[in-house]
């Protein structure tokens, strides 16, 4: 089993919409026993919060469904996962020094996977739902990339 952990800052809006696209597309492919993904957030101000309702409504026109609780990303979840992908550059920088050097080459951003070119994820929260439609277009085809990285990595 290869686990994926998806972080942003509030791990409300764009981890957790990753997190469901990426298991939603595992689930299409029947890798479900191979591949699995969670999310996160570098900040604490959401734990315990269910995904923001504009991520739903996103996700929900796609027929994808979520079910998440926030958590904040720490240090052990660098030995727990195989993969840490973060949204931004802020978002790495905080990884990295929660990690403090431990597993680090685990760590990338969302769009080093965009076949459409680098930079970060947007962070939605502050915008309208139409900023919610751009990021899921960016985390789609990213994450259809990073299966696709994956799966021929590990042979799966
Ligand atoms: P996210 O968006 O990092 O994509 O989950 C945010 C959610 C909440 C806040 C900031 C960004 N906040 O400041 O509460």
């Amino acid at each position: 089993m290869k686990k994926i952990l998806f972080v942003c800052l509030g791990n409300i809006c764009r981890s957790p919409m990753a997190e469901a696209i990426f298991n939603h597309k595992v689930k299409e492919m029947t890798l479900e026993s191979a591949l699995m993904a969670d999310s996160a957030g570098t900040a604490s101000y959401h734990v315990g919060d269910s995904p923001d309702p504009r991520t739903v409504e996103t996700l929900q026109k796609k027929e994808i469904w979520i079910d998440h609780a926030g958590q904040q990303f720490k240090k052990e979840h660098g030995l727990a996962y195989d993969y840490i992908i973060a949204m931004d550059d802020s978002n790495k920088q905080d990884i990295l020094r929660e990690l403090a050097g431990v597993h680090t080459e685990k760590v990338s951003l969302m769009r080093d996977h965009d076949p459409e070119g680098r930079g970060n994820a947007p962070d939605p929260y502050y915008g309208g739902q139409d900023g919610f439609e751009t990021v899921f277009e960016i985390l789609d085809r990213s994450i259809h990339s990073l299966i696709a990285t994956i799966r021929s990595t590990h042979t799966l």
